[in-house]
């Protein structure tokens, strides 16, 4: 007789409703493929009394998630409730309980990963988290199993759905705030978007890639981390016509066994490269193992019901592991590289777009220049529409590899330059090689 597998469902938000819907459209299809039926048993909610667009029995429902984790019903425990505190006590109340635990939280594991990924092995149950990543898009699944056989060297990732969808509405000419909230409209941000325009979203996901890869645990605080509120429709129309897009770029790269670079910035990339056209609300990574070469993994990054796709992936593996009475088959993320280092920010090396605000008068490139080269920085060309004798102009310079510290050097004393007006906007250049 096929054996029923009962999920607990801790929150039924935009992504739980999702989970349920799509369970119940394609729940048989999965249980044919499984080979184990799957029925939302326990479902813990904020209100009892909200409207919700999908179906579960009133007896189902509780405001307790105690009563879910704990139910001797309950199989497995689906967390969807976001955020750091409750969620990190539902997920360890559930592994510490033996119950294998599927989460789409990554803030939650950026944070706190080492200390659960630890509790699942203490306690046999695996904890899985495909959802926390790029939305519908496998990528924990191809770096954790497709991918066994390669070191990861370089990893890009267009991984903030709202980010990426604000540049490209910014592209075509709306302003900021619009598409922040059309992006909140559309249920891809962050209940406070400053997660994502910030960086911190994106920088979360990042760190669990690089964690996934490179076998240590990545804390948030070692991941650099700048969002794209600085970058304005000026910089966007300027790298066009160099031939370059903006996106907010995530970074995982090493040369040779050493420290990682693990950030996330936006990034000038050319035009012609394949992530320069990962646009909206999709992302897009690009994995490059030594044996493969490179991979490239595209699909919604954000949205209910490609989430929920990513939290049904995980619920199928964690179903195998309930079927076969065993969480050794690949476990979830395995520690395996003590010597692991994240390499700060200062010592990588990148190319670089530079904007300054100058006054438009004789000498001011030649200042400008001279500290460039003073900090042995090379120019490698230079935009400088016309305006008029003694106004502020934009002055756009594009400038060769240099290492991060001499850059930030350089950025501060250019900006002591009488000549300069404002803050210089420095965004860094990746040529994916
Ligand atoms: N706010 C996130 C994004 C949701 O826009 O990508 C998916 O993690």
């Amino acid at each position: 007789m096929t054996r029923t597998v009962n999920i607990g469902l801790i929150g039924a938000g935009t992504v739980g409703g999702g989970v349920v819907q799509a369970l119940k459209r394609n729940g048989a299809l999965m249980a044919s493929r499984l080979g184990v039926r799957l029925r939302v048993t326990r479902v813990a909610v904020r209100s009892l009394r909200k409207k919700r667009d999908f179906k579960v029995p009133q007896s189902a429902l509780t405001t307790d998630w105690r009563e879910v984790v704990n139910d001797p019903k309950v199989d497995l425990v689906v967390e969807l409730i976001g955020g750091t505190t409750t969620a990190k006590d539902v997920v360890l109340a559930a592994l510490r309980a033996g119950k294998p635990v599927v989460t789409a939280n990554k803030a939650l594991l950026a944070f706190h990963g080492e200390k659960l990924f630890a509790a699942a092995e203490k306690s046999g149950a695996n904890l899985y988290y495909e959802a926390s990543v790029a939305g519908g898009v496998p990528i924990i699944k191809v770096i954790r199993e497709a991918l066994v056989g390669n070191r990861v060297t370089h990893l890009y990732g267009i991984l903030n759905g709202t980010c990426n969808f604000i540049l490209t509405k910014m592209n075509e000419g709306m302003e900021f705030d619009a598409a922040v909230k059309l992006a909140q409209q559309q249920g891809y941000a962050e209940a406070d978007p400053t997660l994502d325009v910030g960086g911190y979203d994106a920088a979360h996901k990042v760190g669990i890639l690089a964690s996934l890869a490179h076998g240590f645990w990545v804390k948030p605080k070692q991941v650099y981390t700048e969002g794209i509120e600085q970058v304005a429709p000026l910089d966007l129309e300027f790298a066009d016509s160099l031939g370059y897009a903006i996106k907010l770029l995530g970074i995982v790269k090493t040369s040779k066994p050493g420290p990682v670079q693990v950030s996330m910035y936006p990034a000038l990339i050319p035009d012609d490269h394949v992530l320069a056209n990962v646009s909206d609300v999709y992302n897009g990574i690009l994995v490059r193992g030594d044996v493969v070469g490179d991979t490239l993994h595209y699909g919604q990054g954000a949205g209910r019901d490609a989430t929920a796709s990513a939290v049904l992936s995980d619920i199928g593996d964690a179903v195998l592991d309930l079927k076969h009475g065993s969480t050794d088959r690949l476990k979830a993320f395995i520690p395996h590289e003590s010597n692991g280092a994240v390499r700060p920010i200062e010592e990588t090396t990148s190319c670089y777009y530079l904007r300054l605000s100058v006054l438009d008068r004789p000498g001011v490139l030649a200042k400008v220049s001279a500290v460039l080269a003073k900090n042995k920085i090379g120019i490698s060309s230079v935009i400088q529409p016309e305006g008029h004798e003694g106004s502020s102009v934009p002055l756009i310079l594009m400038l060769h590899y240099a290492k991060n510290a001499a850059m930030q050097k350089a950025l501060k004393e250019i900006r002591k330059l009488s000549a300069v007006k404002a803050k210089p906007v420095m965004i860094r250049v990746e040529n994916f090689a």
